[in-house]
This record gives structure tokens, sequence and C-alpha cells, in this order.
């Protein structure tokens, strides 16, 4: 099943409702992915660092590093969520190379300089895509 299937999910209800808030301007599939993609809720108690993969993971190790400034562009937001996910080394999010969901996903959140921290791997573009490789972040 392609990543393009995963979008396809019929919409329920009972699903919709972690990202019922979001507003009328999110584009819908970027709804769509928040369900299947998004592991939620959010764990109780966040760090700045959240190593999402294990030393036994394959794969190149990548340290992701990043801060959040509002919308000023200088002002540094601390204690805002932040939930990424990546593919793993065969380019697949899912256990057993299935689309979804993640399998190597994790939740921050920023420091006093609004910053946060990402080890994991890098990640391999989708098979038989030419989308390249990326990190998904959601705040
Ligand atoms: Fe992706």
């Amino acid at each position: 099943m392609g990543l393009a299937a995963a979008c396809g999910l019929p919409r329920t209800a009972e699903a919709e409702e972690p990202f019922d808030s979001l507003p009328p301007a999110v584009p819908r599939n970027a709804r769509r992915n928040g369900l299947v993609m998004i592991h939620h809720p959010a764990p109780a108690s966040l760090a700045s660092r959240a190593r999402i993969v294990s030393t036994a993971e394959p794969g190149e190790p990548l340290e992701v590093a990043g801060q959040v400034f509002a919308p000023n562009g200088s002002t540094p937001v601390p204690g805002l969520t932040v939930y990424a996910y990546n593919t793993d080394a065969q380019g697949y999010y899912g256990e057993n190379r299935t689309a979804y969901p993640p399998r190597l996903y994790g939740w921050m959140k920023t420091d006093a300089a609004g910053r946060f921290e990402l080890p994991t791997i890098h990640p391999r573009p989708y098979p038989g895509m030419q989308v390249p490789p990326h990190v998904h972040f959601s705040f």
C-alpha cells in the first residue's frame, strides 16, 4: 500500500476528533495524514530531545536539531510540542514495510530557547517513488 492510499482513508467522526481544532485553511490531506501518521495523544511528559531510533536500528545516524520562533522571526517559542517521524532505511514508515503508522517517531517539547533535538537515522526515499527523503514535523 502506497502513501497515497494512506491519504485516502475514509474520514470518520471519531478519528477526526483530535484535529477538529485545526483551522479550515489546513489542507484536507494534512488532516488525513494527521489521522494515520500522528500517534496521539502526546505523552504527558516530554523532553526537548527525543531519540526515535534504537542503536540497533539499521541506517546512517542523523542528528536533527531545530529551533522554533514566533511569527516575528526572532522570539524563541519555549514549551511548544513537536512531533516528528521519518522513514526507515528501506523507505517505509510502518512495521513490516507498511506505509503507516510510523514506526520511527517521537514527541518533544521545545526548551527555554525554543530548541529541540531529534536523534534518528537518515530517512530513505519511498520505494519506487521520486520523493526526496525527508523528516515530517508537526508543531
Ligand atoms: Fe513523508
